[in-house]
């Protein structure tokens, strides 16, 4: 079956409802009217037939089960999808004085305290984008905050090595130079490195925690102590709080800023599936540099504030991505803070669970109970087979599950870095671990089975470091009549 809509159809079987160019004219301008274009003629059912065929080869949580590591591909409530579509916050005007949008302001309002309380937080904007627009505009907040109080030479932002990559980018893009600090054997921040690099060159430490590899940090209020004592920020990458909700507070670990993903820990719909909200916390220190709007309320009404002289400014075009926000919330007030809890606490149990139930035939590197996810590694089966972790993830993929996140954190070699959420059956992740064993048995037997993997996707194995090497080419966006994709 051809794959592009340029290989269907023929030509004379368009389904133009502007018949001719004459018409066209009508409506554009004369000057933007091509001749020439290559488009193709096809019917409409033909279009229809396409689309519908091309949507059924999208992988989404709503169709499979979906481990990827660090990106908390859980369920999205369709309850959710009903609130953002409540004509009131779809049809609101950007423009529309506050007055006119009482209810979505008090929405957005109460977020803000929601994630205050939540997070230990004095204050939450909600305007950046996604979570590396969250990063970097609490590095921006840092950097005027450093530059007010005559500190601007503190240029140094410390970041640990198993760190999301986001991570050092948004300090490189402020300016700040990047210095890594290396893990311990328990997979925590080495405390006694990261003290020996601290100076008064120190800007902000940026942690995750738990960490990449599912590790909480338990020396965390001895690495904020000891970085406040320098004269620097703690900054948390609150991406992968889906652990930790309802259960402890960053703000009361001495963190000075955060950022969230609500597109993953609150549930809006994220990966090619929808735009991201990364809001921004920071305590009574940093607040005034938060970007601004502020939603606040004054005598019963709510605003838009843009009060604080010391603010970095909009980081976004109006209020934020407002139905991300709406979902969010959703989420939030149906689950209450017991149920918040509860989802965190299952979120750990579930991928205790299936750590337990593969840590036989994939080496676990840390020995301790992990948070929302864990790392294991295909280290010694590539030894004794040659079949790598990109491998099993392709297998996985032949039987309906989506991979795992792959080679990262880069300290543990041939890593899968899986999650399995709170919201998936027992069944799913008795299933999930059952197909990785039997990959890993096939390995053993028949390792160019899995080289061979997958058998029934719609495209089979890429070739990676070509697709790589020439990323900035748009290589495979192309297609020609002669050469087909390229
Ligand atoms: C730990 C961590 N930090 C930051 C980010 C960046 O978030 P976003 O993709 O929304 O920019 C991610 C995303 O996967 C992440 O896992």
């Amino acid at each position: 079956m051809p794959s592009l809509l340029f290989e269907r159809g023929a030509p004379g079987r368009g389904a133009t409802f502007v018949s001719d160019a004459g018409a066209a004219a009508r409506y554009l301008d004369a000057g933007l009217l091509r001749a020439d274009l290559p488009l193709p003629d096809l019917a409409e059912l033909e279009v229809a037939r396409h689309f519908t065929e091309l949507s059924s080869r999208n992988f989404s949580v709503d169709r499979n089960f979906y481990p990827l590591g660090s990106c908390t591909m859980k369920y999205n409530p369709k309850l959710n999808e009903a609130a953002a579509a409540f004509e009131g916050f779809t049809e609101l005007h950007p423009f529309a004085p506050d007055a006119g949008c009482q209810g979505a302001l008090q929405l957005l309002w109460r977020m803000q305290r929601a994630l205050t309380a939540l997070f230990g937080m004095t204050q939450f904007s909600l305007m950046p984008a996604a979570g590396a627009h969250g990063e970097i505009t609490a590095m921006l907040m840092a950097k005027k905050h450093f530059n007010d109080i005559g500190e601007g030479a503190r240029n140094v932002c410390l970041v640990p090595d198993t760190a999301h990559g986001t991570n050092p980018a948004s300090a490189a893009m402020v300016g700040y130079r990047v210095n890594a600090i290396a893990s311990t054997a328990r997979g925590r921040i080495d405390v006694a490195a990261l003290k020996r690099k601290l100076g008064a060159d120190t800007a902000v430490c940026m942690m995750t925690n738990p960490n990449t590899l599912g590790l909480f940090e338990d020396d965390i209020v001895d690495v904020t102590n000891a970085v406040h004592e320098a004269g620097g920020l703690m900054y948390y990458d609150g991406a992968n709080a889906n652990a930790i909700v309802g259960l402890c507070r960053p703000g009361d670990m001495g963190f000075d800023l955060l950022h969230l993903n609500l597109h993953k820990t609150f549930s809006v719909p994220h990966g090619g599936g929808g735009p991201g909200s990364g809001p921004v916390g920071a305590n009574k220190k940093l607040a005034p540099y938060l970007p601004q709007p502020l939603v606040i309320e004054r005598d019963g009404a709510f605003a838009l504030d843009w009060g604080s002289q010391r603010s970095i400014g909009p980081v976004r075009a109006f209020w934020s991505h407002f139905l991300a926000v709406v979902r969010a919330y959703a989420y939030v007030i149906v689950h209450g803070v017991d149920g918040l809890r509860r989802n965190s606490e299952l979120a750990v149990l579930n991928a205790n669970y299936v750590r337990a139930a593969v840590k036989d035939v994939l080496a676990v590197p840390y020995e301790d109970f992990c948070r929302h996810e864990f790392v294991c590694s295909a280290e010694a089966l590539k030894k004794k087979t040659g079949v790598r972790a990109l491998d099993l993830a392709k297998g996985l993929l032949d039987a309906g599950i989506h991979a795992p996140t792959m080679y990262w954190p880069h300290v543990v070699p041939e890593c899968l870095m899986i999650e399995p959420t709170e919201t998936e059956t027992k069944a799913t992740l008795d299933g999930f671990a059952a197909t990785l064993r039997g990959l890993v048995e096939l390995a053993e037997a028949e390792p160019d089975a899995l080289r061979a993997m997958p058998l029934h996707t719609s495209v089979r194995r890429v070739d990676e470091a070509h697709v790589g090497r020439q990323a900035n080419k748009g290589i495979g966006l192309r297609w020609s009549a002669e050469q087909g994709a390229v």
